[in-house]
């Protein structure tokens, strides 16, 4: 553990831990544009930036890529990093007036006009690069990246190309700020040919990558649910029957816990990929845990029913 000072607080903080979470964990709000919890700290939008003091020394520096240390003395709203934000906000403004989140935060520091500096007109995207590092770090598709330098620099698919091996997940579009990537999907898409119009059927459309992918339909429901490139990407990777991506999350059942073979033991929380699974006091006993499946996080993969060791983890079978 270190000690240091947030705002005139005495704080305890894990060693390597970044300020961004020391100071969210003790409700110290700094702004945050091009931050998200799930990825690697990038310290692209500089919104979060603080005044630190270590040994008389000050410097301004991006909370969320910097670490603590034994003896840090930061303020979060000192004159410094008021003038740092709204110079940061000044230059976002110009980049991208109609941003609704740079707009807002803009609003909230005092930024009525867009700095006169590097000005790139109406641009939508401010180049946080969560898109990218989501693709990269938590999909693993490696389909997007940064192209071009200075005022031309963009996200975008290879040489502008249909992004190949974007799945159509909607990650990217998820954790964008700005709201400008687009998913769509069409229940009756059609393409014009030279012989006339193409039936396409279901399809899911992404047009700030070129990419359209058709959608496979639900074998109950008869509804399409998700892209087809997609889903046999994940039967090559996830050990599930082929038959598990034929039906919709929504009519797949679940994993389901017996409490009395469960013994509380955790492996299958240690192996959840998406954190569905959490300890909870069994029914009607005051101290005896047992695993307990949040069906609003479940994503249906089922990897905990191969970690239990009791067989406590079951599937109902797929009608
Ligand atoms: S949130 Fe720290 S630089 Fe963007």
């Amino acid at each position: 553990m270190v000690n240091l000072t947030i705002n005139g607080k005495k704080i305890k903080a894990a060693k390597g831990s970044t300020l961004l979470q020391v100071a969210r964990s003790n409700d110290i709000m700094i702004p945050t544009l091009c931050s998200a919890d799930a990825l690697e700290p990038y310290g692209a939008c500089r919104v979060c930036v603080v005044e630190i003091k270590i040994n008389k020394n000050s410097s301004l520096e991006t909370s969320c890529t910097y670490e603590v240390s034994e003896g840090m003395d930061i303020q979060t709203d000192s004159p410094a990093v008021i003038k740092a934000r709204k110079y940061v906000l000044e230059l976002l403004l110009a980049r991208c007036p109609n941003v609704k989140a740079v707009q807002q935060l803009a609003a909230q520091y005092g930024v009525e006009k867009p700095g006169d500096h590097l000005s790139v007109e109406n641009e939508y995207c401010i180049l946080c690069g969560l898109c990218v590092r989501a693709c990269n770090e938590v999909v693993k598709a490696g389909a997007i990246s940064f192209f071009g330098n200075g005022k031309k620099k963009a996200v975008g698919s290879p040489f502008g190309l249909g992004a190949e091996d974007c799945i159509g997940c909607g990650t990217c579009a998820f954790v964008c700020p700005t709201g400008i990537i687009k998913v769509r999907d069409f229940e009756n898409a059609t393409d014009n040919i030279p012989a006339g119009e193409l039936q396409i059927g279901p399809e899911r459309v992404i047009e700030n990558w070129d990419r359209n992918l058709k959608l496979k339909e639900c074998k109950h429901s008869g509804s399409p649910y998700a892209p087809e490139f997609m889903l046999e990407k994940f039967k090559k990777t996830m050990p599930l029957t082929p038959q598990f991506f034929d039906i919709a999350p929504s009519y797949r059942e679940y994993p389901e816990v017996d409490e009395e073979r469960c013994v509380g033991c955790g492996a299958c929380l240690d192996e959840c990929p998406v954190g569905a699974i959490r300890l909870k006091v069994k029914d009607g006993t005051k101290d005896e845990v047992r695993s307990n499946i949040m069906k609003t996080h479940c994503c249906g993969c089922r990897t905990c029913t191969i970690y239990c060791v009791r067989s406590a983890i079951q599937v109902p079978a797929i009608a």
